[in-house]
Formats: C-alpha cells, sequence, structure tokens
C-alpha cells in the first residue's frame, strides 16, 4: 500500500491488483452457483451498470453505481442481478476505499479474464451517486426486439455496428434464468469459458423456434439444449451485422481483441477519468 505517511490513500495499480486477486479467490471459493462460476453473472453486472449511458445527455453510466438502488435495481433487465451485488460485497468489505463503480466494473475485467477471455485495460475514477442520478427504465436491450431496436439502444450508448456485434459475443458465457428474464439455457456448452463458440454456433448451427410456453426464443436443431434469443438471431439476419458475426466465427483472436476494445470503452462511458493511464491486472495461475 503506497499511503504516504501524512495525506489521504491513495491506491496504485498494485491495490487494484489485491481486490482483483480477492475477486478471483471469491471466484474459486464460491463455485456452488449456476454452472459452477459467478464469472458471468458478474460480467452482466458490469455490461448492466455501464449500458445506462446516454451520450446526448452524458447520463448513465457506470459512474455512480446507482443499481444499487431502487427503481434501478428493480428495472426487469435487471433482475438476478442481486446475485453479482451480493457476491461482492465482502469485497467491498475488505477494501472500502474502493468505489462501487470501481469494484463492479473490474469485477467484470475480472470474470473475463478468469474465464480465459482476453486482458480487458482497466482504470479508476468512478465515484459512487445517490439515488437521484438512477437512471430511467428502458435503456438497456430487449431480447424480444430486431437488429433496429439494437442499433437504436447501443448507438446512443455510442457503439457502431461492428462494436455492437463484438460485445454481444459476451454470450459465450452463462446462461437465461426462467426466474430472471424468463428465457432458459446457456448459448453453448462451455458457459464458463470465454470463447468465440456464441459466433461459430450462430454460423454452423441451424436455429428454430423453441416449442414451449415460455417466450419466443430460438434452439439447435442438432440437441436442442442450447439458445438463441431474438437479438443474437439477429446478427445473422442483418447483412451488416453479420459479416463481423462470420469474421468472429472465423478467427477468435479477432474477437478477442475487438471484444477487448469495446468492453473496455463500455465500462468507461461516461466516466470523468482523471487519469489517462490503464492498468493490465495479472490473471491467476
Ligand atoms: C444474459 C439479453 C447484450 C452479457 C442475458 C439474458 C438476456 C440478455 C435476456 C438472460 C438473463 C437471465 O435470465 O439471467 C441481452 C440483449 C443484449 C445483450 C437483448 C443486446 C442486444 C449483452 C452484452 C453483454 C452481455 C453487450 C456483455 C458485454 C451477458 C451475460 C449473460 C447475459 C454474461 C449471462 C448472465 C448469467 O449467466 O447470469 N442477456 N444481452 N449481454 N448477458 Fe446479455
Amino acid at each position: 500500500v503506497s499511503a504516504k505517511a501524512t495525506g489521504p490513500f491513495v491506491p496504485a495499480k498494485e491495490d487494484y491488483q489485491n481486490v482483483y486477486n480477492e475477486i478471483a479467490r471469491l471466484l474459486v471459493e464460491k463455485d456452488n452457483y449456476d454452472d459452477g462460476s459467478y464469472g458471468p453473472v458478474l460480467v452482466r453486472l458490469a455490461w448492466h451498470a455501464s449500458g445506462t449511458y446516454d451520450k446526448e445527455t452524458g447520463t448513465g453510466g457506470s459512474n455512480g453505481a446507482t443499481m444499487r438502488f431502487a427503481p434501478e435495481s428493480d428495472h426487469g433487465a435487471n433482475a438476478g442481478l442481486k446475485y453479482a451485488r451480493d457476491f461482492l460485497e465482502p469485497v467491498k468489505e475488505k477494501f472500502p476505499w474502493i468505489s462501487y463503480g470501481d469494484l463492479w466494473t473490474l469485477a467484470g475485467v475480472v470474470a473475463i479474464q478468469e474465464m480465459q477471455g482476453p486482458a480487458i485495460p482497466w482504470r479508476p475514477g468512478r465515484q459512487d451517486r445517490d439515488v437521484s442520478a438512477c437512471t430511467p427504465d428502458g435503456r438497456l436491450p430487449d431480447a424480444s426486439k430486431d437488429q433496429k431496436h439494437i442499433r437504436a439502444i447501443f448507438g446512443r450508448m455510442g457503439f457502431d455496428d461492428r462494436e455492437m456485434v463484438a460485445l454481444c459475443g459476451a454470450h459465450s458465457l452463462g446462461r437465461a434464468h426462467t426466474d430472471r428474464s424468463g428465457y432458459d439455457g446457456p448459448w453453448d456448452f462451455s458457459p464458463t469459458v470465454f470463447t468465440n463458440e456464441f459466433f461459430r454456433l450462430l454460423v454452423d448451427e441451424k436455429w428454430g423456434w423453441k416449442k414451449w410456453n415460455g417466450p419466443a426464443q430460438y434452439t439447435d436443431n442438432t440437441t436442442k439444449t442450447l439458445m438463441m434469443l431474438p437479438t443474437d438471431l439477429a446478427l445473422v439476419k442483418d447483412k451488416e451485422f453479420k459479416k463481423h458475426v462470420e469474421r468472429y466465427a472465423k478467427d477468435s483472436g479477432v474477437f478477442f481483441q475487438e471484444f477487448s476494445d469495446a468492453y473496455v470503452k463500455l465500462l468507461e462511458l461516461g466516466v470523468p477519468f482523471t487519469t489517462e493511464e490503464r492498468f493490465v491486472f495479472k490473471s491467476s495461475e
């Protein structure tokens, strides 16, 4: 710890690496959850904390961590993210100097790296805000919609087509839960390993409507155990999106690099940084 004898504590890279290590340790320790990891739900927490950003008004984004409060915590899109927030509470207790916004986004970085994804350069600077900074409902994407909706939502955050497709590749991780979104199942066979499988399956597999009473979703013809959301299929129905799906399906290295760039940008939307320098954290062995 690099605190000077007199001044206030100013955390340095090693202090954030210690937070990283603690989150990574807890990911291993608390493996009795879903497919064996809190990693996917941490990635989703970092995304939903950040994806409320509106470039016109400069409101939303990970600065503020306003999902701690109702009404934002109760927005339909955020159902189930309490598991992720609660998972991180002991980390906040151990490192009380870190803001929730920095903690949640750093946890998204840890989760990607520990699930064998690309390095995600990260910098601190988020400050917690109060309930008055909560964003209105409806800023996050609705999975029942099409490409027009995807472009409207991600365009509002300032992303282009290529970045939108890259970001959606995070659906290589985790699963949908009937008691959260209403949808059900994982996107691929390795939901706790970050890969380009989401794109490969979109290209190689045949997808048909799942026959069930739940919301309209797709299932794979071969095993009928995997799923795609209507917005996922929109990525191959739209010609411009599909170009990128095919690039990522073919070349995992290109996907990893372009995902990392877009995820860095996502986690930084609307944050008033005072430092240019980003940290690249060491992953666990
Ligand atoms: C899960 C929708 C983009 C990361 C989900 C779920 C839905 C959804 C409905 C299931 C939630 C549940 O029932 O637990 C969408 C839509 C998107 C989108 C409509 C855009 C059109 C993204 C992006 C990321 C992301 C950009 C991250 C960069 C995840 C992860 C999960 C997930 C990791 C799994 C969570 C878990 O296992 O608990 N998404 N998503 N999604 N999403 Fe997305």
